[in-house]
C-alpha cells in the first residue's frame, strides 16, 4: 500500500520518513509530527501529461514600467521597493502582538484611498483568522479608520477564500492575518503545522498571480525570532518584511530581508501610539532623544540601514565582575562580535577586561548588523572602563580588523551629513584614501587603528 503520511519537522520543515525525537537538520527537539503527504496538482487543462512546449523570449524586451499601488505611507512604501506591485505575495513577519494586524489595517486603509491599475479606487479585502468581525471593527474605530472602504471579514477555511476570491473581479489587495490560522481540508494536520501553512500558502499565492493582487500573509515568529511554519514560505513569496521591535519600546522597525522588487535591508520606522502606529520620518532624532550628555560608556554611531543614515546611541557598562566567569551581554548587536574585538583590546592594545563584566546596549530598541559599529562600540567600552566621558557632539564609526586596524566602510559621507544635520561638530572615522571629504561645518578626525589611543601606533 502507498504510504499517505510522513514526518515533518515543525520549526524547519525537514521531512522524514519515520519520527524521531531530534530533528538532525535543525537539531530541535520534538519538533517533529506525523503529517498527510501532499498529492501533487492534477495535469493541467493546458499541458496534460506530456506538457506543452514552453517559447523562449529574448532578454531584450520593452516591459511595461512596473505599476505600484502606493499607500503613501511612506515608511511602508519605501520598504517595500516604491509601492506594491500587483501580484507580488508579502509575508510580514513579527512577534504576536507588535502591530502587524494594525500595520496591516492602517495599509489597506489608506491603500482605498487611491487607485489601482485602471484608474478605479483600489478595492481591498482583510481576512482576519485570529479575531471576530468586531474585534477588528473596534480597532478601526479606535484608529478612526472606520470609514474607510475596507471589505472585512472573519474567515479560516481555505476552501470558502479561494471560492470568494478567485474570480474576475478579484480585489486589488488581499491581507490574510494570520496564514497560521488558515485551514485547507484537503490536508488532515491541524492549523500553524508546516503542511497546512505551505498548503494554504501555495494556494494563495497561486490565486495572487493568476488574478494579479497583491497578497499579505501574516505570519507570527517564534521567540527564537524565526518564522516557524510560516518560514516554509519565504522562498515561495517575492518579499519578506519583518516587523521587530522591543515590547519595552514604542518604536517599530520594519525591515525588508527578501525583496524581488527591490532592495533589501531598507527599513522602515514606526511608533505605536495610542491612535496607532505614526510615522518617523527623521529616526535618528528619536533615537538619540532620550541621550545624557557627559556620561562615560555612551557613544553616538553614524549607521546606515538600507539607503538611509541612522545615528544611534551605543551604550555600555564595564562593571568587576560578579560572579566566577565574565558576563558578556549585548542587547541589539552580536555577541561574537564583541567577544572579538575584547580579544583584539587585550592581545593589540594591551587592555585587559578579562575581570570585568561587560555590557553593551543599542539604546532604542534597535537592531544593528553592520560591522561599521565595531569602532562605536570598542570607544564605548573603553569611555566606560576609563571613566572619561566622550564628546556629546561626536559621532564614530568604522569597522575594526584583527589588528586592531580601522577599515573603511561604505557611505561615509552620508553618514557624516545625516551627523552634521543633527548638530553633531566631530567625527572619528577611518581615513578614506580615495577622496578627501571636505566637511565645513564638522571637524573630522581620522584613525588608522586603535593602537594610536594607547601609543602603540605609528600614526
Ligand atoms: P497587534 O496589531 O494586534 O499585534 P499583532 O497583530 O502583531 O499580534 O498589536 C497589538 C498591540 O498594539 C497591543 O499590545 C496594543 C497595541 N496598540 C497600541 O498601542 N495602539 C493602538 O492604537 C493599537 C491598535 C494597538
Ligand atoms: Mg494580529
Amino acid at each position: 500500500m502507498k504510504k499517505t503520511t510522513h514526518f515533518v519537522c515543525q520549526n524547519c520543515g525537514a521531512v522524514y520518513g519515520r519520527w524521531a525525537g531530534q530533528c538532525s537538520a535543525c537539531h530541535e527537539w520534538n519538533t517533529i509530527q506525523e503529517e498527510e503527504i501532499q498529492k501533487p496538482d492534477s495535469p493541467t487543462a493546458t499541458g496534460g501529461q506530456n506538457g506543452r512546449k514552453i517559447e523562449f523570449l529574448d532578454l531584450r524586451g520593452s516591459p511595461e514600467t512596473l505599476f505600484r499601488l502606493k499607500s503613501n505611507i511612506g515608511e511602508l512604501d519605501r520598504v517595500a521597493g516604491g509601492g506594491l506591485v500587483p501580484g507580488s505575495v508579502i509575508l510580514v513577519g513579527g512577534d504576536p502582538g507588535i502591530g502587524k494586524s494594525t500595520l496591516l489595517l492602517q495599509t489597506v486603509s489608506a491603500l482605498t484611498k487611491g487607485v489601482n491599475k485602471d484608474g478605479r479606487p483600489t478595492r481591498c479585502v482583510y481576512i482576519s483568522g485570529e479575531e471576530s468581525v468586531d474585534q477588528v471593527r473596534l480597532r478601526a474605530m479606535r484608529l478612526s479608520l472606520a470609514d474607510n472602504p475596507v471589505e472585512l471579514a472573519s474567515e479560516t477555511r481555505m476552501r470558502d477564500i479561494v471560492a470568494t476570491l478567485d474570480d474576475d473581479k478579484a480585489p486589488d489587495i488581499v491581507v490574510i492575518d494570520s496564514i497560521q490560522t488558515m485551514y485547507s481540508d484537503m490536508i488532515e494536520s491541524a492549523p500553524g503545522t508546516v503542511g497546512q501553512v505551505r498548503a494554504c500558502g501555495h494556494e494563495l499565492i497561486r490565486l495572487a498571480k493568476k488574478r494579479g493582487f497583491v497578497l499579505f500573509l501574516v505570519g507570527h515568529v517564534t521567540k527564537e525570532g524565526t518564522l516557524a511554519g510560516p518560514r516554509v514560505l519565504e522562498h515561495m513569496v517575492d518579499t519578506v518584511l519583518y516587523f521587530e521591535g522591543d515590547r519595552g519600546h514604542h518604536f517599530r522597525i520594519l525591515r525588508s530581508v527578501k525583496n524581488r522588487f527591490g532592495a533589501t535591508d531598507e527599513i522602515g520606522v514606526f511608533e505605536m501610539t495610542d491612535k496607532g502606529l505614526m510615522e518617523v520620518p527623521n529616526p535618528s532624532a528619536l533615537f538619540l532623544a532620550d541621550r545624557q550628555g557627559n556620561v562615560s560608556g555612551s557613544c553616538v554611531f553614524a549607521g546606515i540601514e538600507g539607503t538611509r543614515p541612522m545615528l544611534v546611541e551605543i551604550q555600555s557598562l564595564v562593571a568587576p565582575m560578579a560572579g566566577t566567569n565574565p558576563r558578556r551581554s549585548v542587547v541589539g548587536w552580536d555577541n561574537n562580535r564583541l567577544n572579538m574585538l575584547l580579544a583584539v583590546l587585550e592581545a593589540r592594545c594591551g587592555v585587559s577586561l578579562a575581570n570585568k563584566d561587560i555590557f553593551v546596549n543599542v539604546a532604542g530598541g534597535m537592531r544593528l548588523s553592520e560591522p561599521a559599529v565595531d569602532l562605536a562600540v570598542v570607544m564605548a567600552i573603553l569611555s566606560c572602563a576609563f571613566n572619561h566621558p566622550l564628546p556629546a557632539d561626536m559621532v564614530f564609526f568604522g569597522e575594526i580588523g584583527l589588528s586592531g586596524e580601522i577599515r573603511n566602510v561604505p557611505q561615509s559621507d552620508l553618514r557624516l551629513k545625516e551627523a552634521g544635520k543633527l548638530g553633531f561638530k566631530k567625527a572619528l572615522v577611518p581615513p578614506n584614501k580615495n577622496k578627501k571629504t571636505t566637511f565645513k561645518t564638522m571637524d573630522i578626525g581620522n584613525l588608522k587603528t586603535l593602537l594610536t589611543f594607547f601609543n602603540k601606533g605609528d600614526n
